[in-house]
């Protein structure tokens, strides 16, 4: 993303989303973002899910967890700003160890990562022996380590293929693994983890909004339950919706997922309609125009993984990123 000089300059990109007045409280924070960029050989990825002001405004690499991933081996800036959670920040510095990468809020998790720990991944290989662990991406760098091979959203079901075994793991999201176990003959061995924030949606909230917006197209994220993927029209990670969205063009679109993508996606497409029941990732909302600005002006705060894993993780990362 290429970004004009100034904020207001950038008032135009963010108008069907951010009201003006909102907008002008901003501009202090992104031109001196712009700048602090400019002046630290910076750049700033940002998730999906991360608000409008920072994913158009001052954001120079976007998209899900994959992509963020993939792009991160492409940065050629001394210093990565991860506007995202910790698991990301950590891929991007197990991706880029020379790098100094950045998140702004320590406190930004995932309550999948929280699921797991790597004590629970040696009892699993005791319980399951040769069958191998296929380890989503939000999971911290020590269960990587411990891991055979990394997926996402986005690939999940091409990595559990990859392995040509007739069963596999699939470590830590329960309704990922479902929701894969339903396109696959492999058999998949599931975790109890959840994402707190795609776990709260129903296959009654799908029914619903059908019935209150008639014709209305239903994208869902893989992390909700397997009966709301069900209901929906379509499931994919945040970066598949969008382009499902830009290539389909639906009237009317619902995104069961977190709540700033739709802000996001709406930017660039004034003739959909987007319905906005939707939930927010209290992780992903910790990073701020102000907590990014403090980032590159205070060099805060530094994501490191320990070089005793970061062999390992690594690995079960770029296998990923092979395929
Ligand atoms: P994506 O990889 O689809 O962007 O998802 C990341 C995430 O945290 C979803 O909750
Ligand atoms: Fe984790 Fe869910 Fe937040 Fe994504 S939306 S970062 S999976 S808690």
């Amino acid at each position: 993303m290429s970004h004009p000089v100034s904020a207001s300059s950038l008032y135009d990109r963010v108008s069907r989303v951010i009201p003006k007045a909102e907008w002008m409280s901003f501009e202090n924070d992104v031109d001196a973002i712009l700048k602090l960029k400019r002046r630290r050989n910076a750049v700033i990825l940002a998730h999906n899910y991360q608000t409008p002001e920072i994913f158009h405004g001052v954001a120079d690499i976007v998209g899900d967890s994959l992509a963020l991933a993939r792009k991160a081996i492409e940065v050629d800036a001394e210093v990565i700003v991860l506007a995202g959670v910790h698991f990301m920040a950590e891929t991007a510095k197990l991706l880029n160890p020379e790098k100094t990468v950045l998140i702004p809020d320590l406190g930004a998790g995932c309550s999948l990562a929280d699921s797991i720990t790597p004590a629970d991944i040696a009892l699993l290989r005791q319980a399951h022996p040769g069958v191998p662990i296929v380890t989503y991406v939000n999971t911290s760098a020590a269960v990587k380590a411990a891991s055979d091979i990394c997926c996402t959203s986005g690939n999940a079901k091409q990595v559990v293929e990859s392995l040509g075994v007739p069963k596999v793991l699939m470590i830590p999201d329960e309704h990922l693994a479902r929701n894969v176990a339903r396109e696959t003959d492999v058999e998949i061995i599931a975790w109890h983890g959840h994402c707190e924030v795609h776990e709260l949606f129903s296959a009654d909230d799908v029914r619903q909004l059908r019935e209150n917006h008639p014709g209305v197209t239903v994208l869902a994220h893989p992390e909700c339950p397997p009966d709301v993927v069900a209901e929906a029209d379509f499931a994919g990670s945040t970066a598949v919706m969008s382009d499902y969205v830009g290539r389909r063009k639906p009237a009317r679109v619902v995104l069961l997922t977190e709540c700033s993508m739709s802000d996001n996606v709406a930017v660039h497409h004034p003739d959909v309609e987007f319905i906005r029941p939707c939930n927010l990732c209290p992780h992903m909302k910790r990073i701020t125009l102000g907590n990014i600005r403090a980032a590159l002006e205070e060099n805060r705060h530094e994501v490191t993984v320990d070089p005793a894993i970061a062999v390992a993780a690594g690995r079960a990362v770029e296998r990923m990123l092979a395929i």
